[in-house]
């Protein structure tokens, strides 16, 4: 297998961020220390030879802005495309896979990398071993252990569970897979299953795939609330 030429980031900017409340743009496109979040992402990613491509999906009225953002601090660069994103962040996966499809070349090996345009932390040994799982194993996800106890809700404020903490784990990304089976298997999803399974691994999980798990970061957050813009700040300061 030519390891080159089957690998490719899928950095999701499809969002828009509602949780960072009111802002004039989605959260991916907001300043620190300077410079727009996706590129600190973007960057991590440019600097991995392995990705042949590295497809950023923005929403359909952003494409443009995030053309002109990449131009700025990649000038001349022919390994990043924008791609429209999609309504949901697995369509937003569906529309990459598709345009490597259309535009690209694929085989049963193909890997895509998948992560969050909002974790600008991501280190070099997290996409290295993502690659290298997802090749082995067709799928993988990245995690931290717990440090909070979780506690499980029955919906009407009581208790419901509280699961032995040394099985929990937060999910980060990168999430990696063999880029035809999630496909195949995203479209065998009914639509009530789409809705529910927002989380690209779970679909893997529920047609009875391996999901290998890779060893994460505290500090590969992801930017949510604003409250996480001073934090990333105060890691990119420190
Ligand atoms: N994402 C995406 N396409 C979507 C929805 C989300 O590519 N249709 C991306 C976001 O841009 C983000 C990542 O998935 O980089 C993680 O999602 P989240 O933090 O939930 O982002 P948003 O959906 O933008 O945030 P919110 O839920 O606050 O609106």
């Amino acid at each position: 297998m030519n390891s080159k030429s089957n690998v490719y980031a899928l950095i999701l900017a499809g969002g828009k961020g509602s949780r960072m409340g009111n802002s004039e743009k989605p959260k991916q496109f907001l300043e620190i220390c300077s410079k727009p979040i996706i590129i600190y992402t973007i960057e991590k990613f440019m600097l991995y030879n392995s990705f042949e491509k590295i497809i950023v999906l923005a929403p359909k009225q952003w494409v443009k802005t995030t053309e002109d953002i990449i131009a700025k601090y990649f000038p001349e660069n022919d390994r990043i495309a924008v791609v429209c994103g999609g309504p949901t962040r697995n369509e937003t996966i569906l529309n990459g896979i598709n345009y490597i499809e259309d535009n690209l070349s694929i085989d049963e090996d193909t890997i895509i990398v998948t992560h969050d345009a909002v974790r600008p932390f991501v280190t070099h040994r997290i996409i290295t071993e993502n690659i290298e799982s997802a090749k082995k194993y067709g799928a993988c996800d990245t995690v931290i252990p717990a440090t909070d106890t979780i506690v499980v809700d029955d919906k009407n404020n009581f208790i419901d569970d509280i699961p032995d903490r040394s099985k929990m784990n937060q999910g980060q990304t990168p999430q990696s897979f063999k880029a035809l089976t999630l496909k195949r298997h995203y479209q065998t999803l009914t639509s009530e299953e789409k809705e529910i399974l927002t989380d690209a691994c779970k679909i893997m999980l529920l047609k009875g795939e391996k999901v290998h798990l890779v060893q994460g970061e505290v500090f590969n957050i992801k930017i949510t609330y604003p409250f996480d813009i001073k934090m990333a700040t105060a890691i990119l300061e420190g």
